[in-house]
């Protein structure tokens, strides 16, 4: 990704590999106030052994292995981003022990297990939701973890901001009902769950956050280039833009969900 010299070539490159190369932190909905409720719902620690899938820019694993110490792997399909993944953990958590790798999620295997598995809001980015979710929880050890935080609507998206939302992001956001959504993990324990709100942010507070993500790559990449400057803030601006406009329509859940073999499939507690 090296050698990037025009607006154009920046506009050109898929969403992902732009979310690489400009290192933006990636986050699961509802950031650190997520990671936080997860860490301590789920009783993580030191001796926490976790996997995180589709990890982006890394900012889930990366985060909880510093407030808990935990220690373990992390993946992403995205070339770019696993680089900027790497380059996070050594510039923001040089002392944890998460290792990132290049991984297409249906390809991962392991022989080992895994104490808790951070799916975030990323499951809705595979083709086959179930077989990954099924992938994951035959990963998990006994009494193992699934922490998920995925969006539902609460109300229907007009047709036009889907569309709108294909064009700037390349996919369709996710246009589920709250109870489709939780069908997806109806055969796991439902530890935690919190269902939230999101509020839509001010320009203000979206510039800030574009200046300083775009701010950082410059300096990181040592591009002094205003058009250049100005190519990646627009582009990320217009991302932003566009996540807010959904904002009304979406909720996000929290959950912390186990798996133990002597119940999964089943469920013998009632939902309230
Ligand atoms: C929005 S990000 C996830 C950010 C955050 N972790 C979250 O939970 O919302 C979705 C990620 O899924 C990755 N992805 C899509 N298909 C994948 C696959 N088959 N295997 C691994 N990663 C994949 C993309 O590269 C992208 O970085």
């Amino acid at each position: 990704m090296k050698g990037i010299h025009s607006a154009k070539e920046i506009n050109g490159m898929p969403y992902t590999d732009f979310v690489g190369f400009i290192n933006q932190w990636n986050v699961l909905p509802g950031a650190h106030t997520t990671l936080s409720k997860w860490a301590i719902f789920s009783k993580m620690d030191k001796n926490s052994n976790i996997l995180e899938i589709a990890c982006s820019t890394g900012f889930s694993s990366r985060e909880l292995a510093i407030l808990t110490g935990c220690r373990g792997k992390a993946f992403d399909i995205s070339k770019s981003s696993v680089k900027a993944a790497v380059y996070n953990k050594k510039a923001y958590a040089p002392n944890t022990r998460i290792s990132y790798f290049i991984k297409d999620g249906y390809q991962f295997k392991s022989s080992q297990k895994f104490s808790h598995i951070i799916i975030g809001a990323a499951l809705r980015f595979f083709p086959e939701p179930e077989r990954m979710l099924n992938k994951c929880i035959s990963l998990l050890k006994e009494g193992g973890i699934i922490l998920a935080s995925p969006f539902y609507i609460k109300s229907r998206i007009p047709k036009k901001l889907i569309l709108e939302f294909k064009k700037v992001f390349g996919i369709q956001p996710t246009i589920e009902s709250y109870k489709n959504i939780m069908k997806t993990y109806q055969g796991l324990e439902i530890l935690f769950e919190e269902r939230n709100n999101l509020l839509k942010e001010t320009k203000e507070e979206i510039k800030h956050y574009c200046h300083s993500t775009i701010k950082r790559v410059c300096k990181l990449r040592n591009i002094s280039d205003k058009r250049l400057y100005n190519a990646m803030f627009q582009r990320l601006y217009k991302i932003k833009i566009m996540s807010n406009k959904l904002r009304p329509y979406q909720g996000y859940s929290v959950l912390v969900l186990r798996y133990r073999s002597n119940v999964y499939p089943n469920r013998y507690v009632e939902l309230f």
